[in-house]
């Protein structure tokens, strides 16, 4: 079976698709950070903490550039930000959902990472600037990032093999991707976890958020979502290399991680606008 992209109940097209997501992301932005953490029963911190960890080396050198996109209210950039020296570039936390991303900029310059320990010295602490952006259609130049991060959000795209050609255009030669996504584990933890998900989940979406939709959504897309050896595969075929999948929690979620190959911006790819080059100049 192709793996296409989200299909949101009702849409027929890709744009309709991407619509769709971003005004339920933006209906369900107030209460996404307590339904997550209720929902995960706290699991999710550690797999944001554990994608981070993967990637500490680039992490720690201040000169690097990264991309958290699809970053919505920021937990995924903040584990980021907590591996960053203190004045390294700025990391670009992006996401097309303003209500989510507003969200996630009060968190950025919350003391949630500044601690007094950080505020008392210069150079300051890493900061990660929010940017409205689709994850389809980048505003950065080809090959100018080191590492590219989407925690829960390449799930949501409209197409995946798009999603993963824009991520391989911005990439450097060499540089890292690293997806977090849920999965769909086998055995009697997946049967388990089915019945958790399909059912229970979603009443207690309900319930916080008094809405069905966004917790129907999320169990159907993930159930359509590729399994990791499809995922794989479609990294492949776009040019990373060194593919991985790292189960997390009995593959209830996991982190693909690639390497961009050497022929991507080069191989015809739409050079895109660089009007956010600026942003991740030295803070
Ligand atoms: C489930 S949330 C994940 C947020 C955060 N990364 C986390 O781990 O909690 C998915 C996010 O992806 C964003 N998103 C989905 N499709 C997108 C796209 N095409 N471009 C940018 N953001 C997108 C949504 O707006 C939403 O904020």
């Amino acid at each position: 079976m192709p793996a296409t992209g989200a299909k949101p109940a009702g849409v027929t097209d890709e744009a309709q698709a991407a619509a769709a997501v971003r005004q339920m992301f933006d209906s369900i932005a107030g209460r996404y950070d307590l339904l997550n953490h209720v929902l995960s029963a706290n699991v999710d911190r550690m797999w944001w903490w554990r994608a981070a960890r993967r990637f500490r080396t680039i992490l720690a050198d201040p000169e690097a550039s990264i991309l958290d996109i699809c970053c919505g209210t920021g937990d995924m950039t903040l584990a980021l930000l907590k591996r960053r020296p203190r004045g390294s570039r700025p990391i670009l936390a992006a996401d097309f959902s303003r209500e989510m991303l507003r969200r996630g900029a009060r968190k950025f310059g919350s003391s949630e990472f500044r601690t007094s320990k950080t505020q008392s010295k210069s150079p300051p602490h890493a900061v990660a600037v929010p940017v409205e952006a689709d994850a389809l259609h980048l505003p950065l130049r080809d090959s100018s990032l080191d590492l590219v991060t989407t925690a829960f959000g390449f799930r949501n795209l409209a197409n995946y093999e798009a999603g993963l050609r824009e991520f391989h255009r911005v990439l450097k030669p060499g540089g890292r991707l690293g997806i977090l996504e849920f999965s769909e584990p086998g055995g009697l933890v997946g049967k388990a976890y089915a019945l958790y998900f399909r059912r229970v989940l979603p009443a207690i979406g309900r319930a916080i958020c008094g809405k069905d939709y966004p917790y129907t959504y999320l169990p159907a897309s993930v159930g359509s979502f590729p399994p990791p050896a499809q995922m794989l595969e479609m990294m492949r075929a776009v040019g990373f290399t060194d593919c991985k999948w790292q189960p997390y929690t009995f593959g209830i979620a996991g982190l693909y991680t690639g390497t961009c190959g050497t022929c991507g911006a080069a191989d015809g790819a739409r050079a895109a606008p660089a009007v956010l080059q600026t942003a991740l100049a030295r803070h």
